[in-house]
């Protein structure tokens, strides 16, 4: 397994992380036994990161990478890093209500999540989304005191913009940025990006097949629960949908010339975008997996990313990538 540094102070990770999250909320069932499968299938195959939130089903999805990581050989166990976004409140219904970054909420957070995930440690630590009412100084400061403390080990940052990554960057060091981004989410290309690189702070990109969307599998007639993200999210909906289903159309045609998958793609196109760069694949399957993993040994020539890119240019997604409530809470889109 290739590696890949979590910015100038963090540690080095497999290139490839694996984001936990489907596992237990946001995208349909998924199975417990095969969730814990496909963990350990990871950490075999030399994924070393895993990534997941204390709110991703209140607690569920730490408790399930707990019981992967108890189940693991030691040898794998040893190196598995854990990163945990804390900070979203939510309701017993399930409901989301704000953030909340002041340092006594985040060492009450860190207390829970060490417990559920059966740790001495967290690896990388980061609010989910910016608390608009607390400095991210005060935030950022919590950590670092509990990485005094030995029971966090890096800092790291969630969907922040420019500004704020600098202002964090000067209260302690800063591993990575986690953000969106893919073929159809180039935001961060302007301004964050350049940032994060001066700062020698890594970019964790997540969303790299937009929850799906651009994985090749993928289908107009696909029933989505209620609870399902992709339910409320732009750019699943209706005449959205069908324009970027065509999109994906033309990369595939791109993926079936070079003898490889659309999700394939998707992902080494992430991987070529540069060596500070690490993608968190969604997989919840060992299949799934399987096929992201297989990315790691897709090489683009420029020949290809000249094709990729006409085939799915810059902003050429039907739809923003969050609903308008959910873009709201993001300071990395101010
Ligand atoms: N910081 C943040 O704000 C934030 C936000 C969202 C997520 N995250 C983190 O980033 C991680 C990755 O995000 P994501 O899950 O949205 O990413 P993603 O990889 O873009 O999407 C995962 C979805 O893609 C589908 N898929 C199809 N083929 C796949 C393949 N070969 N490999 C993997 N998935 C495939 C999966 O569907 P099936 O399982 O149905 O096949 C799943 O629904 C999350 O797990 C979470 O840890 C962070």
């Amino acid at each position: 397994m290739r590696t890949r540094n979590l910015g100038t102070t963090g540690p080095a990770v497999s290139a490839l992380g694996l984001g936990c999250m489907g596992m237990s909320a946001l995208y349909g069932d998924a199975d417990r036994a095969e969730s814990v499968a496909t963990i350990h299938a990871a950490l075999e195959a030399g994924v070393t990161l895993l990534d997941t939130g204390d709110f991703y089903a209140m607690g569920h999805n730490e408790m399930l990478i707990g019981e992967a990581l108890r189940g693991a050989p030691a040898a794998l166990r040893e190196k598995a890093l854990t990163s945990v976004k804390f900070g979203a409140l939510r309701d017993p219904a399930g409901n989301w209500s704000g953030y909340d970054g002041r340092p006594a909420a985040v060492r009450n957070f860190a207390a829970y999540s060490l417990q559920r995930l059966g740790v001495d440690h967290i690896d990388v630590y980061r609010i989910a989304r910016l608390d608009p009412d607390v400095p991210i100084e005060e935030t950022v400061g919590a950590i670092a005191e509990l990485i005094e403390k030995g029971y966090v080990r890096h800092i790291g940052l969630s969907e922040v913009g420019a500004e704020t990554i600098r202002r964090a960057a000067a209260t302690a060091p800063i591993a990575d940025l986690q953000i969106e981004y893919s073929l159809i989410s180039r935001g961060i290309e302007q301004d964050i990006l350049p940032t994060t690189r001066e700062l020698g702070i890594a970019v964790t990109a997540y969303g790299v097949l937009s929850r799906g969307l651009i994985s090749g599998h993928f289908t107009q007639d696909r029933r989505l629960a209620a609870s399902d993200f992709r339910a409320h999210s732009p750019r699943f909906q209706g005449e959205n949908l069908q324009h970027n289903l065509n999109l994906v159309e033309a990369l595939r045609k791109i993926a079936q010339q070079k003898g490889v998958t659309v999700a394939q793609t998707a992902i080494a196109w992430v991987l070529s975008r540069g060596e500070d760069i690490v993608p968190l694949v969604g997989a919840r399957t060992r299949e799934r997996l399987g096929e992201s993993l297989g990315a790691l040994d897709v090489t683009l020539e420029a020949a290809d990313l000249a094709a990729i890119e006409e085939a799915v240019p810059a902003d050429a997604a039907a739809g923003d990538r969050y609903p308008s409530a959910q873009m709201a809470h993001l300071d990395s889109e101010r």
